[in-house]
Parts: structure tokens; sequence; C-alpha cells
């Protein structure tokens, strides 16, 4: 299955190629496929700020390597260089605010640092540490899509017709994807009639990123207005609702793209299944329940504006861009550790002492 699932892959959005980050840019897709260089922490930071990278795991891959170009600066320029990182540690931290993937990967970025021999050259472990994250990340997918597909066929083994929100797949992570791996492992093992794709507005993740992904794939999607969701679930016999997360705290409550509440709350009304699929790093066991998780709220333009044309009136808008899905609304959280049905805060907890899955 990993062979064929690898085979499978067809898009990057992360390129690390001697000592620069190259980041496709996610704002002009499907239109342009440009790819920007970078060679400094402020300005993969920026990077993150404005989304030309985005996606929970991606952002924490980026972040990792700001911090490699960081070291590349500041251990040439001598001095207390591990002092002045720290500034570009905060940096990329104050970049987003609600994936944990980013804080995760800083700290695991500074515990490597703090490890450092006398005898290492910082730039070669620091790259090797940043290299690990982003190899690990795909790994985690490919395990992942694994277990999704099987949960599947576990329930349901004929075709599915499968609803998704926002861009979970190889755009969003170091490759292959979460919630999309596992769409694409269930597509590949002849289980998807269909994947409806929410357009999920304001920033169009599904209609520009998801639905590009997938038709670049062959695999069959329609894209729907978010709105259209639960009359979807009504008529067009939608049997799992699949999602990505950006923080999953230790009760199994989970931010995600605005919308995914509202979703799950329609399939638990409709008798819809509701899967979330997330590595581990995306699991914030330091936060007892999702009222604690920092919500993004990004500027009102982006709901006025399509395209850079007003389509509002003279209004104030409100553009939080995240919001927190209960546990008790969740069917399943699967991770590169094992998958966790009903999610609590007990089970959460023996999920993070497993060791992972691959
Ligand atoms: O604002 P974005 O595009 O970074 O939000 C992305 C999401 O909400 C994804 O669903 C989440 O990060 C999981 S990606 C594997």
């Amino acid at each position: 299955m990993r062979d064929r699932l690898l085979a499978a892959e067809k898009v990057k959005a992360i390129d690390w190629r001697d000592g620069t980050l190259y980041l496709l840019d996610q704002r002009i897709l499907p239109f342009e496929e440009t790819w920007h260089p970078y060679q400094s922490a402020a300005g993969v930071a920026d990077a993150i700020r404005t989304m030309v990278v985005r996606g929970a795991p991606a952002i924490g891959i980026s972040a990792a390597y700001g911090i490699v170009l960081a070291v590349f600066d500041r251990y040439e320029a001598g001095g207390d260089w591990q002092m002045a990182l720290e500034e570009d540690f905060d940096l990329l931290a104050n970049s987003r605010p609600t994936a944990v993937n980013l804080f995760w990967a800083l700290n695991r970025m500074r515990e490597r640092l703090y490890r450092l021999k006398d005898h290492e050259d910082p730039r070669k472990v620091m790259e090797a540490e940043a290299v690990a994250i982003h190899l690990s990340d795909r790994e985690a997918n490919l395990t992942m899509a694994q277990l999704g597909a099987e949960l599947i066929r576990k329930h349901q083994g004929n075709l599915q017709t499968v609803l998704t929100h926002c861009n979970t797949g190889a755009l969003a992570t170091g490759g292959f994807g979460t919630a999309l791996g596992v769409i694409r492992a269930a597509h590949i093992e002849g289980m998807i009639e269909r994947v409806y794709a929410d357009e999920t507005r304001p920033w169009l993740q599904g209609s520009r990123l998801t639905a590009w992904e997938l038709v670049n794939e062959g695999i069959p999607v329609t894209l729907n207005a978010d709105s259209a969701a639960a009359h979807l679930m009504k008529t067009k016999g939608i049997t799992w609702v699949i999602v990505g997360a950006d923080r999953i705290t230790a009760n199994g409550d989970v931010a995600n793209k605005i919308g995914t509440y509202q979703l799950a709350v329609a399939a638990m009304h409709h008798g819809v299944r509701f899967m979330v699929v997330a590595p581990s790093s995306t699991i914030d066991m330091n936060l007892a329940s999702g009222e604690d998780i920092p919500i993004e709220e990004r500027d009102g333009k982006e709901l006025l504006e399509v395209g850079g044309q007003r389509v509002g009136a003279e209004v104030d808008a409100f553009n939080p861009v995240f919001d927190v899905t209960p546990a008790d609304l969740i069917d399943a959280i699967v991770t590169e550790k094992g998958i966790v049905e009903r999610p609590d805060t007990v089970k959460m907890a023996q999920l993070m002492c497993r060791k992972r899955l691959h």
C-alpha cells in the first residue's frame, strides 16, 4: 500500500535545497505555480503570516527551516549567537497563533539546540533536525492514510461519498496530506465514489487547493458552497466528513478551519460519521479543552473582497479563521500513533503514551 500511496503523490509545497527554503505560493494557486526562495527567518515568518504557506504541519515544517536559516546567519556572525537566535524564535512564533504544530516544531528545534555538543557543527545539526521533522511528517501521513482507510472499510465497506473542508493535502503538510491522505488511500482502495469539497470561505482553500489536488489525481470531486453542506448530508448519501486539525486539546476538542464545528453538528444530526486526521504534533496536551485555544482573527478584508474586488457593503467584518469542535461530536481522531474513537481525556492520554506506528 505504501508504494501505491507514494506513486499517487503529485504535489508538494515545501522544498529545502542547498541551504534555501522554497515555498509554493498558495495565495495564487491554482492559477499560477510560483515558488519563492527564502534565506532568512524573517522571510519565512512573513510567508507564514501572509499564507504563502499554510496548513498546520506545513507551517511547523517551514518554521523549523526558518530556524535553520537563522542559525546559518547567527552562527556565522559569531558572538552569543544562541542568545541572538531567540529573536528569530519569537518572530516565527508570532507569525500565526492557532496551529500548535508551529510551536511544537520550534520547541523541538530549541531542544536540539540545547543538546548541541562542542564538537558538533550547529548548522549541520539543526539542518538535519528540520529535515527529520519534514520527513517524519510525511511518514506520519502515510501511516494515517492507511489507518483512516481501514476505519472507513470497517464501518462500511462499499463505495463512499465523503465531504471535506479546507485543504489538508500535500500542500498543507510535509507531503501526501492528513484528511486528504485518508481520502487518497480510500480512493486507491476503490472505496471513494465522490468527494464533496467545501469551498472554504473566505480564503477558498477548498475551491482553489483541495479541488486542484484532487482533480490532478483523477479523484472524482464536486465543489460546493460551505452553506450547502447540511443539504448535501441530507440528499447525497454522505457517509463521512473527513477533516484535519490545527490543535487538539487534552480532552479531544479540535480546532480546525472555520466552519468545521457546524459540519460536525450537521453530521451528528444526519448520522454521518465525523473523522479528524492529524499527526500527534497537532495534539496539545498542555491545554485542557478547546476553550483555551487562541483563535486567529484575520483582516475583515478577506470577507469583504474577492480577488482584490470589493463584494461587501461598507461594514465591519468579523473574520475568525478557526473554530472548535467539541470532542463529543467526533467519531474518530486518526493519528500516526493509532486511532481514538469517541475521544475523551483518558483515551487521549493513553494515545500520547503510545509509540508511532511506523
Ligand atoms: O488557515 P489555514 O489554511 O492554515 O488552515 C488550515 C486548516 O485549517 C487545515 O484544516 C489544518 O491545518 C489541517 S492541514 C493538514
